[in-house]
């Protein structure tokens, strides 16, 4: 499987975000995680368009909105440099709304769950977006330990996804290191975000070479 990773940068010094996002490409991240939260969905305000809008243009940017509205999001943030929207399906938006919205916008669409909130409830719109985001921490804050009873459900979501859409890119989210990236691969991962782990490490290739 051609794995992915992609730096989250919640967890860089955002005093230099700039310097920060070239150091994770530099050290070979597939993508850019953006992480906006609206202190509403989640309990932290991070940041929105505007700061995204000021990253390079040459990055993959995998924008994850923990927001309750995300819909009213879709414009701003593909007007601001994403490839990639996620929104949560535990969210107020109608999915299937926000997701041809993503779509129309051109842009690849993502469905994003929470760590208790069971596989069935993105069953119905596998066939129609590019990604789920399994959620292995509780959405706001870097820096959490992997939650290991989400294991079960990517691989229920690996193996549904083999019948409707073998293409379907499966992200994880929250605690992913040298010691977890194993555990989430093995149960069907492809895409693997990454904070911490990468922003606090001493070699930060040698880090993104041990999640792949
Ligand atoms: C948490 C965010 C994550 C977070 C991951 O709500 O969605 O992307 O930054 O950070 P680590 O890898 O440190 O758990
Ligand atoms: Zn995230």
């Amino acid at each position: 499987m051609n794995i992915k990773v992609s730096a989250s940068i919640l967890s860089s010094d955002l005093s230099q975000i700039g310097t920060e996002t070239a150091r994770a490409d530099a050290a070979g991240a597939d993508w850019i995680h953006f992480d906006v939260m609206d202190g509403h969905f989640v309990e932290n305000i991070s940041y929105g368009a505007p700061v995204q809008k000021t990253l390079s243009k040459r990055y993959f940017v995998d924008t994850h909105l923990m927001v309750s509205h995300p819909h009213t999001q879709i414009g701003l943030f593909a007007d601001s440099g994403s490839d990639m929207i996620s929104f949560h399906i535990e969210s107020e938006s109608d999915a299937d709304h926000t997701v041809n919205k993503i779509h129309r916008a051109g842009l690849m669409a993502g469905i994003a769950l929470k760590p208790s909130t069971p596989a069935e409830s993105v069953f119905p719109y596998m066939e129609k977006i590019e990604m789920i985001l399994v959620m292995t921490v509780e959405p706001g804050y870097g820096g959490q330990g992997f939650l290991n009873y989400t294991l079960p459900k990517i691989r229920e979501i690996r193996k549904r996804a083999e019948e409707v859409n073998p293409n379907l890119m499966i992200e994880v989210d929250g605690g992913i290191t040298g010691e977890t990236a194993p555990l989430v691969k093995k149960a069907g991962a492809d895409v693997l975000v990454s904070g911490s782990y990468l922003f606090e490490a001493k070699d930060m290739y040698r880090a993104v070479q041990s999640l792949k």
